[in-house]
């Protein structure tokens, strides 16, 4: 193995207040624990559920890059607020007339860049994006090459198109990480050419939940066909997370775990 491996900390969804407590008080402990120096947090359910606000993203102040998904905007003023949050990233893939940014650059501590993609998937998906595969093309083709490590967030809902993008960018990414189902997947795993990548992450909500919903309103909802509040979860949170291992020098991933960490909040 080639110098200095660095590890990287991905959170999942993280859904509402009780997510956002879970990462304020988890991520510092994840960090030291498994000794990451940079923290990428998908906060796209942050603001109860659905969306950002400029509140929530204080709440998740532990993350050095915040991704977004198809809840990017279900908060109307983010679409002015996020012009003011500069390490927030919304998908690539959407129209360039959106505001904010679809990817980045970031300083890494502990040293180099890290490269961050936000991209969003198109099958089963309700909004429009244009091709992901394409999208990261033409950003890769953009990014100096003295970035060596290249993390993209796949928010999408079908398994396949996630693999099929993450063999797309195999041995030209340090990891592709998938987003927006909220339940972690087992197939974590290093390509051949060096990319790390993992179907899902998963979500930072309640456990004993429907995706950080409310179990009551969710089978109701689902029995009745009825329009139901769904209300988010602050019982036990579940948070899921990702560390990927790389080489500084390289940006070749040499290991990615997947794992959970609970957290009960402090009752009033
Ligand atoms: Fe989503
Ligand atoms: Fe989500």
């Amino acid at each position: 193995m080639a110098g200095p491996v660095l590890n990287l900390l991905f959170i999942g969804d993280v859904v509402g207040k009780g997510g956002r407590n879970a990462v304020k008080a988890l991520t510092p402990v994840l960090k030291q624990r498994h000794n990451c120096s940079f923290v990428i947090v998908n906060g796209e359910n942050s603001a109860n559920g659905a969306g950002f606000s400029l509140s929530c993203i204080r709440d998740m102040e532990a993350a050095d890059v915040l991704t977004g998904g198809d809840h990017t905007w279900d908060q109307k003023p983010f679409e002015t607020e996020i012009l003011s949050v500069k390490n927030l990233l919304r998908p690539a893939n959407f129209s360039s007339l959106q505001p904010g940014k679809g990817w980045g650059i970031f300083r890494n501590p502990a040293g180099g860049d890290v490269a961050v993609i936000s991209l969003l998937g198109r099958i089963f998906m309700k909004e429009s994006a244009s091709c992901p595969f394409e999208t990261a093309e033409k950003i890769l083709a953009q990014l100096s090459p003295t970035v060596k490590c290249i993390v993209v967030d796949i928010h999408a809902e079908a398994t396949s198109e996630k693999a099929a993008l993450a063999w797309f960018l195999d041995g030209k990414v340090t990891a592709v990480i998938g987003t927006h189902t909220h339940v972690q997947t087992a197939d974590a795993r290093v390509l051949p050419g060096g990319t790390a990548f993992l179907s899902d992450v998963g979500m930072v909500g309640g456990h004993n939940s429907v995706l950080g919903r409310d179990v009551p309103d969710v089978v109701r909802k689902f029995r009745t066909g009825m329009p139901t509040r769904l209300n988010v979860t602050e019982n036990t949170i579940r948070l899921d997370y990702a560390v990927v291992s790389y080489e500084l020098e390289t940006g070749r991933a040499v290991a990615i775990r997947a794992a959970s960490e609970f957290f009960t909040p402090e009752p009033l």
